[in-house]
């Protein structure tokens, strides 16, 4: 089973640019890539921070969009999101009875929880006694069911002092459902804007890059977050009962496409002399 993984479009309304770039531009050109060469994936899901102030109008270009997408996409909000905003605009994204922006999306190899950890005018995320109660029912009736996790924040130290200040504050709560459960097999968050993968206490763990702008690799304690115009990308997801694989795919990228033959490896002196490779 092949699905996207993609995170933190940061919209804010047209014609406005963010941090010097066009997030809205950003997103586009990454739904059609995905479009022409993942026409065969599940589904898509965006981990959070769909917009960048959470503005009604951000949400309606978000939409227009998303709209274009030739595959199911499943959102999840960030800490930039707001929780009304987004749910005027996309009614149709399921929320729990608390309204919280939380459901599952079963597929045959795992079951997908996606999870609200937003929490209101604050930059790091929480699971509350509502949420979590939600989590432990649905794990209950899942209890022979592998399960990846979709949430905005991260529920770790990524060693980035300025993020790991911001991430799932409760990430104990957390932990104590993974660890009841037991077949929690992936984590997948954003909110970080950079390509991380790890483990965590034993449960993989994955972040894209985000589509929008991206934050400084340092390990410094800074005050105010170092952002850069680093790639965006997206996360080509490959999974069975045994494996998930995933692949990082710089959409932008557009680098020489050659076949690597060894008639030309040592001899070619140009990209002219190299043999095209067809599109891939
Ligand atoms: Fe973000």
């Amino acid at each position: 089973m092949k699905f996207i993984h993609l995170t933190d479009t940061h919209f804010v309304p047209a014609p406005r640019r963010l941090y010097a770039l066009d997030p809205r531009e950003r997103l586009r050109l990454a739904i059609a890539d995905i479009n022409r060469r993942h026409a065969d994936a599940a589904f898509a899901v965006i981990t959070g921070d769909l917009a960048h102030f959470g503005e009604p109008d951000a949400y309606r270009d978000l939409k227009a969009e998303l709209d274009q997408f030739s595959i199911p996409v499943h959102l999840a909000i960030g800490n930039h999101d707001s929780r009304t905003a987004f749910q005027a605009a996309f009614p149709e994204v399921p929320r729990n009875e608390d309204g919280f922006v939380q459901y599952v999306v079963e597929t045959p190899v795992a079951d997908c929880v996606i999870l609200d950890s937003v929490m209101p005018r604050q930059d790091g995320g929480t699971l509350c006694a509502a949420r979590l109660a939600w989590l432990d029912r649905v794990m209950a009736e899942r209890a022979d069911r592998d399960v990846w996790l979709f949430l905005h924040h991260s529920p770790l130290d990524i060693g980035i002092p300025c993020l790991d200040t911001i991430r799932l504050m409760n990430a104990e709560d957390l932990w104590l459902r993974v660890q009841r459960h037991g077949r929690v097999r992936h984590i997948f968050f954003g909110h970080v804007h950079r390509p991380i993968s790890g483990v965590w206490r034993g449960i993989p763990f994955f972040t894209p890059p985000a589509t929008a702008h991206q934050t400084e690799l340092q390990y410094v304690e800074r005050v105010l977050t170092p952002g850069t115009h680093e790639p965006p990308a997206y996360a080509v997801v490959l999974a069975d009962a045994g494996s998930v694989v995933v692949h990082l795919h710089a959409y932008l990228d557009d680098s020489a496409r050659f076949i690597m033959d060894y008639k030309s490896a040592e001899s070619a002196r140009t990209l002219e002399e190299l043999a095209v490779a067809g599109p891939g």
